[in-house]
């Protein structure tokens, strides 16, 4: 439960900017198993002044349901009144961003930065809390670097002033994506509140994955970012395994290919057939590479701009099936890049 709203399942998809979209959480509930999905983070600001973007990320749809937005700014005003446009949008949650290690973001005093600020940053979360009706969220990382773990101190403080459950993904902002998630520093954001739920977060790919988390961490639910664009079935697995022990094993070419065609189905009701197309580039590269698509075909794929082709392109890699394998075998899990090098120039 987040306050008042029953949730699906623990598992949760942890938003990745530019993926995790309208489109992608419309197949990953069609595929089932997802308790809740969360936009790409969203400007405050942006959603104040109506901006085109910030409308693009809180489109939703009857089958995304729930859904929750983030949001992230520093000036709790702006938050607060943000919160409430939210609301009255019809929004199911709304969670605070406080995790985002981008320069972009933290310069402006708003992502991973508010862990490094106590008291300004509890009375902005109490501003958006006191604001709306709606169950208020908190995704963090650990703390701005080793030295600084704040997290079980927020966490404490945001479950006094209301907070419905908190998202801690288990690297400080200095780590970014380095290193691996320190999950006896989620135990300490478990053991630091009284009853709000904790989702853990960071790393979780598999099944084995999450059990891991469980058991080490104490935590009530699982939020998954890149392993559910690797593997978009892993919730339905998860929810599988909760109630049966086993799961089914993960999808294969085909499978992939029709969903891939589904989701990008699902962008062209959003936007113009020729700007989807272009739009879809992004997540169709890392669906393709998983897929084991030969080079010289993803390439077709990668220069489409039109609807013919794009089903050009599709045809092919669909004829050609995975290099190397069959296209009933099981795929490998896809690796999903991530920003490197010193987070202050990402
Ligand atoms: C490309 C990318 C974009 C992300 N965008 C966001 C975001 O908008 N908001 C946020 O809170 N976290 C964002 N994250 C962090 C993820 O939600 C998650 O906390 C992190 O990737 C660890 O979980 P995972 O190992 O399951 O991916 C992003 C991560 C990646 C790789």
């Amino acid at each position: 439960m987040y306050g008042d709203l029953r949730l699906k399942s623990r598992y949760l998809l942890s938003p990745l900017a530019g993926f995790t979209n309208l489109p992608f959480r419309r197949i990953v509930h069609e595929i089932g198993g997802m308790g809740l999905g969360t936009t790409d983070l969203v400007n405050a600001r942006s959603l104040l002044e109506r901006r085109q973007k910030a409308f693009d990320l809180i489109a939703t749809h009857p089958d995304d349901s729930p859904f929750s937005v983030q949001i992230f700014g520093n000036d709790p005003s702006r938050m607060r009144d943000a919160a409430q446009f939210l609301e009255e949008y019809g929004v199911d949650s709304i969670d605070i961003n406080m995790g985002c290690p981008v320069e972009r973001i933290t310069k402006t005093g708003g992502g991973s930065a508010m862990m490094c600020d106590t008291n300004e940053t509890v009375r902005l979360v109490k501003s958006v809390v006191d604001a709306v009706r709606l169950p208020v969220t908190v995704k963090m990382r650990l703390g701005w670097d080793a030295t600084q773990i704040t997290a079980p101190r927020f966490a404490r403080e945001f479950e006094q002033v209301g907070v419905a459950a908190i998202a801690i993904h288990g690297r400080t902002r200095e780590q970014g994506f380095t290193g691996t998630v320190d999950r006896s520093g989620i135990r300490q954001v478990v053991e630091a509140v009284e009853r709000i739920p904790v989702i853990g977060n960071g790393d979780i790919l598999t099944v084995a994955d999450a059990d891991r988390m469980f058991h080490e961490t104490g935590c009530d639910g699982i939020s998954i970012g890149r392993g559910a664009l690797a593997n978009p079935w892993i919730f339905r697995q998860l929810v599988q395994w909760e109630l049966t022990g086993s799961f089914d094993p993960p999808s294969n070419f085909d499978d992939r290919l029709a969903l891939l065609l589904r989701q990008f189905g699902y962008l062209c009701e959003l936007h113009p057939e020729r700007r989807a197309v272009v739009m879809f580039r992004k997540m169709g590269h890392w669906y393709l590479k998983g897929m084991r698509v030969r080079p010289h075909l993803r390439h077709q794929f990668q220069i489409s701009r039109t609807i013919p082709e794009f089903e050009s392109a599709i045809t092919a890699i669909q004829t050609a099936g995975p290099h190397g394998a069959s296209r009933t075998d099981q795929l490998p899990d896809l690796h999903v890049p991530v920003p490197s090098g010193p987070v202050e120039r990402w």
